[in-house]
């Protein structure tokens, strides 16, 4: 059984999302492919991380036991006295909690399975690598044993594993990876949106950061917690989404900008990554990060460019590789038996 998922770009509202301000976002054709076979032992499984050459056994037993002492070292995490790293701590203990959590719904799951995951989606570099990873490795093993798993409850797993990698996640990443297209989130909740006219959208690789996104969360919590600039993210998404869908090229322009100033106020955007938007403005087009960014180093991860000016676009790539945004429809699948 293969399943795969898509990678996510956010349009709007990264941050603002975790305490309660609205956000778009964008499923992107980059995907993450995972394949199950039956194999072995029923009570054992083995995973594979092909990109990360690396692979462990587990059983059951310790399946559970790692799943339980995860939830723990969170509830630490969530008390302040450990930090976001101690909590999910091997490569592969991400897909571990996430193959335990579906074992606590489902008991009688059978094992017996060898999990090959791959990607070709940047590890963390704003592009939501670990939910599609997390949200196609359950579609497939669920499909595999022929469990109904509905799109929310594969949602409501795939977020619940995030939650221990990123510390508070809103939910965002994942919806996006299960349910595809374009997507208004708010309070764990989503509307589908369309996003029909790609023109002018592109993707920019900064570079991957150095800090991880639940370690950006951290800070950004510790210092906007309670204040007022969640509003103005509100409004600017909000814009956005109007302008989108009304096709108005200006205030496109104009929203994304504003959302750029609003992202380095919090923090998140290294000076580097700074100029590099300013050289994009300062030939006609707008540019923000998108995802979590970084509070340290010099890279960013994912930016998303606007420049419906094609001349604009073209004088940008001598210098910086553009690549034109390709929306995925459709969320987390499983594709071949
Ligand atoms: C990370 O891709 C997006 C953040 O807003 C975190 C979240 O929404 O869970 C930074």
């Amino acid at each position: 059984m293969i399943a795969r998922a898509p990678a996510k770009a956010i349009v709007s509202g990264e941050h603002a999302v975790v305490y309660g301000a609205p956000a778009l976002a964008i499923a992107i054709a980059r995907y993450a492919e995972v394949r199950v076979v039956r194999q072995g032992d029923p009570d054992q499984l083995t995973l594979i991380l092909a990109d990360l050459n690396h692979q462990s056994r587990i059983d059951r037993q310790q399946l559970l036991h790692q799943t339980d002492t995860a939830n723990q070292h969170y509830q630490d995490f969530l008390a302040g006295t450990a930090p976001i790293k101690a909590v999910l701590q091997q490569p592969s203990s991400l897909y571990f909690y996430a193959i335990g959590t579906l074992l606590q719904l489902f008991p009688d799951l059978p094992l017996g399975l060898e999990i090959r995951i791959k990607s070709d989606i940047p590890l963390g570099s704003g592009m939501g690598s670990s939910a599609a990873t997390v949200a196609a490795m359950l579609a497939a093993i669920a499909a595999d044993a022929g469990l109904k798993l509905s799109d929310q409850q594969l949602f409501e797993l795939s977020h619940g594993a995030e939650q221990l990698q990123h510390g508070r996640s809103s939910g965002l990443d994942p919806a996006v990876c299960c349910w595809g297209g374009m997507l208004r989130f708010q309070d764990g909740k989503f509307e589908k949106r369309t996003f029909s006219n790609m023109a002018g959208w592109y993707l920019l690789d900064s570079g991957r950061p150095s800090v991880s996104t639940g370690e950006c969360g951290v800070q950004v919590r510790q210092q906007f917690l309670h204040s007022d600039i969640w509003t103005e993210f509100a409004e600017v998404t909000n814009s956005l989404e109007q302008a989108i869908s009304g096709g108005q090229s200006e205030l496109i322009l104009d929203s994304i900008r504003v959302n750029q100033r609003l992202l380095s106020h919090i923090g998140v955007v290294p000076e580097r990554v700074q100029q590099l938007v300013a050289q994009i403005e300062a030939q006609g087009g707008a540019a923000k990060i998108s995802g979590a960014g970084a509070v340290a180093g010099d890279n960013a991860g994912l930016v998303l460019v606007y420049c419906p000016d094609k001349t604009v676009a073209n004088a940008l790539t001598p210098k910086m590789t553009l690549t034109p945004l390709q929306v995925a429809a459709n969320g987390a699948a499983s594709v071949l038996s």
